[in-house]
C-alpha cells in the first residue's frame, strides 16, 4: 500500500481536530505521511506519541523527523493504556490509526479500540482510516456511542474514514 497522500492525512489531522489538540496519539504510522500533518497542526505545547510495530519504521521515523513533540513508541496500539498511566495523562484528546484492521481478526481488533476508547478523555475524538468498506463500523459502534463515517474520493481507491466519539458519561 502506497503511503497516505497529504490531502488525505490533512483530512485526517483535521477531523481529529488536532489543531486545538494538546495530547495525541497515532496508531500504525509507516514512514510517517499522516505524523507529519498531524504535526504540522498540533499546538507547538502539543505532543504525539506514534505507536508502531513495524521495527524498520520505528527506525525511520526516528530518524528522519526531528520534533521534540514526538515520541516514536515501538509498541503495538493497545500499550496505550500502559503508556497513559505512565504519562500520567488525563486522557488523550485524539487518537489517529491507519492500522489494517481489516486484517486482523475482530477479537483482536475490539482489543485494541476497547484500549483507545478508554484513553481518550470524554469527547477525545477517534479517527480511523480504511479501505474496507464495512469491517470496521460495526466493531467501533460497540466501542463508541457516537460514529460518523466519510469517503475521501480523491484517493485511489476512495478511502473510509471513520470518526467516533464517546460523550460524558451522566454523573
Ligand atoms: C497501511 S500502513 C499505514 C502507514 C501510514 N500511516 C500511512 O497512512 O501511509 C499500516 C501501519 O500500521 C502498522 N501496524 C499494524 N498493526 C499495528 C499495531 N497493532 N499497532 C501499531 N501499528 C500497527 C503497520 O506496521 C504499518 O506501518
Amino acid at each position: 500500500m502506497a503511503p497516505t497522500s497529504r490531502g488525505l492525512a490533512r483530512r485526517i489531522a483535521r477531523l481529529a481536530g488536532v489543531e486545538a489538540a494538546r495530547a495525541v496519539a497515532e496508531f500504525g504510522p509507516g514512514t510517517g505521511a499522516i505524523t507529519r500533518e498531524i504535526l504540522s497542526a498540533l499546538p507547538g505545547d502539543g505532543r504525539l506519541w506514534a505507536f508502531e510495530v513495524h521495527a524498520p519504521f520505528v527506525d525511520h521515523l526516528r530518524a528522519t523527523i526531528d520534533d521534540r513533540r514526538l515520541d516514536v513508541v515501538a509498541e503495538s496500539a493497545e500499550a496505550i493504556a500502559g503508556l497513559r498511566e505512565r504519562e500520567n495523562l488525563p486522557g488523550f484528546d485524539a487518537i489517529v490509526s491507519a492500522v489494517p484492521f481489516s486484517l486482523m481478526d475482530p477479537a483482536r481488533t475490539t482489543e485494541i479500540l476497547r484500549a483507545a476508547a478508554q484513553a481518550l478523555r470524554p469527547n477525545g475524538v477517534f479517527v480511523a482510516l480504511q479501505y474496507h468498506p464495512r469491517y470496521l463500523a460495526p466493531l467501533l459502534s460497540a466501542e463508541f456511542a457516537v460514529v460518523r463515517r466519510e469517503v475521501y474520493l480523491w484517493n485511489i481507491p476512495p478511502a473510509r474514514l471513520l470518526r467516533a466519539q464517546n460523550p460524558p458519561r451522566a454523573e
